[in-house]
C-alpha cells in the first residue's frame, strides 16, 4: 500500500486486559496492543481506570501505568479519561481510596470509558493486579471482576511465565468465564529469564487454556512495547470482540 493510500476503516474494538496476578506485565502487554493495534489502522487509547501509587510530577500525578499506556495511545485524551481514579498510595485500590478519602465509583469510569470509545477506534483497558480486586471496602462492595462486566468487552490475559503460573492462569480463566465474559485470548509474557523450562510451561498453558494464544513476549531488560508488536497476533482477538458483539446485539434484539 501507498503511504497516500486510505487506510480502510475498521471496527470499533475494546477489550479488558487482566493477568494472573500483580506484575506479571499486563502493563507491557497492554502497551504492546495499542501499538500492534495502532499499526493494524485503529486510532488507539489506553485506559488505567483506577491506578494506585503516584507522585507529584511535572505539574500532575504521575502513575508509571498511565504513563506507558498515554506514551503507547495514539489519540492525546485528557489524563482524567485514561484514568478517573487516579490514587496516590502504592496499595490495594480500595484501600487507598479509604486512606484518601475517595470512593471509587462505577459512573466515572464509565463516562471516561464512553468518552475514550467515541475518540478512539480501539480501547485497552488495564485492570488492577489480578481479575478479582477490591474495589470499595464500604457498603458498594465491587471489585476489578466487576468492572470489567461493567464494561461488557472480552478479556486478554497476561500469563507471567513464572513459577505458580499454572494454577493462576486457569483458575483466572475459570473466574473470567465464570463472570460471563469470553476470555478472548492470552498472552505469554517471559517476566523471569531464569525460569525452568519456560517452553514446557508454555506448552502446558496451550494444553490447558481454551482460548487462542495472541503471543509470547520475550524477556527484555528495558521491555519496550513497539518492538514487541509484531509478535502479537491481532486476527483471534479482533475475531472473538466481533463475535461477542454481534453475540450481544443478538441478546438485545
Ligand atoms: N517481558 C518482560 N521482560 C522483562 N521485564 C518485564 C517484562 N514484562 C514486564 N516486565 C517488568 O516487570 C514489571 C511488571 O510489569 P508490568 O507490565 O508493570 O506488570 P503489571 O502491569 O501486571 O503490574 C515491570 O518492572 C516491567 O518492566
Ligand atoms: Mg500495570
Amino acid at each position: 500500500m501507498s503511504p497516500h493510500a486510505p487506510v480502510p476503516p475498521v471496527a470499533p474494538f475494546a477489550c479488558f486486559v487482566t493477568g494472573t496476578d500483580t506484575g506479571v506485565g499486563k502493563t507491557h502487554a497492554s502497551a504492546t496492543l495499542l501499538r500492534a493495534l495502532h499499526g493494524a489502522g485503529y486510532r488507539t487509547a489506553g485506559m488505567k481506570p483506577v491506578a494506585s501509587g503516584s507522585e507529584w510530577r511535572d505539574g500532575h500525578w504521575h502513575n508509571d501505568d498511565v504513563a506507558q499506556l498515554r506514551a503507547a495511545s495514539s489519540v492525546a485524551v485528557p489524563l482524567g479519561q485514561t484514568c478517573p481514579f487516579l490514587l496516590r498510595t502504592p496499595c490495594s485500590p480500595h484501600l487507598a481510596a479509604a486512606q484518601e478519602g475517595v470512593r471509587i465509583t462505577r459512573a466515572p469510569i464509565r463516562a471516561a470509558f464512553d468518552a475514550l470509545r467515541r475518540q478512539a477506534d480501539a480501547v485497552v483497558v488495564e485492570g488492577v493486579g489480578g481479575f478479582n480486586v477490591p474495589l470499595d471496602a464500604g457498603a458498594v462492595r465491587w471489585n476489578t471482576a466487576d468492572l470489567a462486566v461493567m464494561l461488557s468487552v472480552p478479556v486478554v490475559m497476561v500469563v507471567g511465565i513464572r513459577l505458580g503460573c499454572l494454577n493462576h492462569a486457569v483458575l483466572t480463566a475459570e473466574a473470567i468465564r465464570a463472570r460471563g465474559l469470553p476470555l478472548a485470548g492470552w498472552i505469554a509474557n517471559r517476566v523471569d529469564p531464569d525460569m525452568l523450562l519456560a517452553d514446557e510451561n508454555i506448552a502446558t498453558l496451550h494444553a490447558s487454556l481454551d482460548a487462542p494464544c495472541l503471543g509470547e513476549l520475550p524477556w527484555q531488560l528495558a521491555p519496550a512495547a513497539a518492538a514487541a508488536a509484531g509478535r502479537l497476533e491481532l486476527a483471534p482477538l479482533l475475531a472473538a470482540a466481533s463475535r461477542y458483539q454481534a453475540e450481544a446485539a443478538g441478546l438485545a434484539a
